[in-house]
């Protein structure tokens, strides 16, 4: 099966201090790619790569490459408008911003020049079937977002990524902030949204890595220590260092 990312040879430096060491990953498309590991080993600095989140931050410097689709997001004719567009993010803490449900999931499609109200209405009413909360928020569509619960408002961040149509979402860890119900509910939505898009998901919670992912990749300081299927690589992991961290023995 081909990829949809490829992440290749992929090195990256904060100033001085090296946090990922030659990275290689594969992210197959209608498929989770859980990216686990313990603290400080990598997982959001790789996941930020995929979007060139990286690029704000001073000092930050990249060597590799992530090919999606077959093109290098860090060529240099690279077009970072289209690839945020086409690459989705979802962050551990909900933000929806201080507006009305329909204007957060509008805000992209408004930002990408859609002006038209017939069609902004669809794409709102399509993000929110999309995201499974056309049932719970399909009639409070003017309601301010900030006053929803916490995880009503992480599946509208979910509703405001789907509304710019990307092909992939990154999630990083999407549910540390919410409580079980929500958190069950965030992940049958995963596995709903993975017939369709290609997801990468940071999580701290085996569990949840176990139940919502077809490959998981373990990373430790910085460099990537074992990629396989799910089952494979929670039952029968090909490295010692992956299976001490799967047991708990540390991390
Ligand atoms: N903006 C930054 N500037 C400098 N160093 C950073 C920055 N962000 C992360 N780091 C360092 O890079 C390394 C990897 O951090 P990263 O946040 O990717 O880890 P993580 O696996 O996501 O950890 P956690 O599970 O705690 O979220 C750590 O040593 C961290 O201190
Ligand atoms: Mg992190």
């Amino acid at each position: 099966m081909s990829s949809k990312v490829a992440v290749r040879g992929l090195s990256l430096w904060y100033g001085k201090k090296q946090a990922l060491y030659d990275v290689d990953l594969p992210v197959l498309d209608r498929k989770v790619t859980a990216i686990i590991g313990p603290s400080g080993c990598g997982k959001s600095t790789l996941i930020r790569c995929m979007n060139r989140m990286n690029d704000h931050i001073e000092g930050c410097r990249v060597k590799g490459s992530i090919i999606l689709d077959g093109e290098d997001i860090y060529s240099k004719g690279s077009d970072l408008v289209s690839l945020r567009r086409r690459v989705g993010m979802v962050f551990q803490k909900p933000n929806p911003f201080p507006f009305s449900v329909y204007d957060n999931i509008a805000y992209g499609p408004r930002m990408a020049g859609i002006r038209k109200r017939s069609i902004l209405d669809a794409i709102v009413k399509s993000s929110l079937e999309r995201s499974a909360l056309d049932e719970e928020l399909g009639d409070r569509l003017d309601e301010d977002a900030t006053e929803l619960s916490g995880g009503q408002q992480q599946r509208l961040c979910i509703a405001r990524a789907l509304a710019m149509d990307p092909e992939i979402l990154l999630m990083d860890e999407p549910c540390s902030a919410l409580d079980p119900i929500s958190t069950s509910k965030i992940e049958k939505l995963i596995r709903e949204l993975s017939k369709e898009y290609c997801v990468a998901i940071v999580t701290h919670n085996m569990e949840q890595a176990a139940r919502v992912s077809d490959h998981v990749a373990y990373m430790h300081l910085g460099k990537l220590i074992e990629y396989g299927r799910t089952a494979q690589v929670f039952k029968n992991p090909r490295s010692e260092n992956t299976r001490n961290y799967i047991s708990g023995k540390f991390g």
